[in-house]
């Protein structure tokens, strides 16, 4: 029988809520030595990478695949999510250099390049757990509002609003690029298990539209609601426009045993 849960977790502080969640993806590769782990990359993990460097987790036979890739950026551009991927996590773990997967931002053939990329989640045996942060306008990976709730990995045009969010990484919005390579809504939803995680009060009106709204486009990570496993992990700033947050404290701190972390 398959249990279907979306389980919204508060946390006091950004490194409680990091911690939470890097216990989750540490239990898994326990469990799971060759797991396949979707991630994303921004600001929201980097306490998250923090934590799980510090495990000293066995990384050997873990595959990776993040969720998005900016065009135009080489893999060595300050900015480019390659860069950071590598900076903030995969040189500290003894992860293999082959099992790691990023959107390439300099192909030629963007079409051609999302199908294999869709390919080469299949064939690894799908995503296990799914790493999400959320943008401001709701969107998960570079699924902007109004994106197909069952589109793949394609070509997506950013928002204004997330070229001015993301200016901080490149020195000026002018320099954000306007396009990118994203695993689509529908591509995130095949993951056995999502994990979003929300810092901040910039993200508590996005977070809460997208637990206690209704599931549309206009706030992609709505669509969690209808996922089997999802798992939102917040600080308290990021829950802080639930209407309903003493109740999923309520639940999270009368987890019968067998539910608990
Ligand atoms: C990044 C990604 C995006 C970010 C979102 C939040 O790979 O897929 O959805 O998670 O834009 O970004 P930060 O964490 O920088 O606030």
């Amino acid at each position: 029988m398959t249990r279907t849960a979306v389980e919204i977790i508060i946390l006091p502080t950004p490194k409680a809520a990091s911690t939470t969640a890097a216990r989750m993806i540490a239990r898994l590769l326990r469990d799971k030595p060759d797991a396949v782990l979707g991630l994303a990359a921004g600001s929201t993990p980097l306490l998250l990478f923090r934590e799980l460097v510090k495990m000293n987790l066995n990384w050997s036979k873990v595959t990776t695949f993040n969720l998005d890739e900016y065009v135009g950026l080489s893999p060595k551009h300050p900015a480019s999510y390659h860069r950071f991927m590598w900076e903030n996590l995969f040189t500290h773990i003894n992860i293999r250099h082959h099992n790691v997967h990023i959107p390439d931002g300099l192909t030629k053939d963007i079409p051609s390049f999302c199908r294999r990329y869709e390919t080469q989640i299949r064939r690894s045996g799908s995503i296990d757990l799914q790493v999400l942060g959320i943008g401001a306008d709701g969107h998960i990976g570079f699924n902007e509002p109004t994106s197909s709730l069952a589109s793949r990995t394609r070509l997506k045009t950013l928002t204004a609003q997330t070229r001015r969010d993301n200016a901080r990484f490149f020195g000026s919005e002018e320099k954000v690029p306007r396009h990118v390579i994203t695993m689509g809504i529908g591509t995130i939803m095949d993951a056995r298990q999502c994990l979003l995680l929300a810092l901040g009060k910039h993200k508590a009106r996005a977070v809460a539209q997208a637990v206690e709204g209704p599931v549309t486009s206009m706030n992609p990570a709505s669509v969690l609601q209808m996922h089997p496993v999802a798992k939102i992990v917040l600080d308290e700033a990021a829950a802080s426009r639930l209407t309903r947050a003493d109740y999923y404290r309520w639940v999270f701190q009368n987890k019968p045993d067998w539910q608990k972390l």
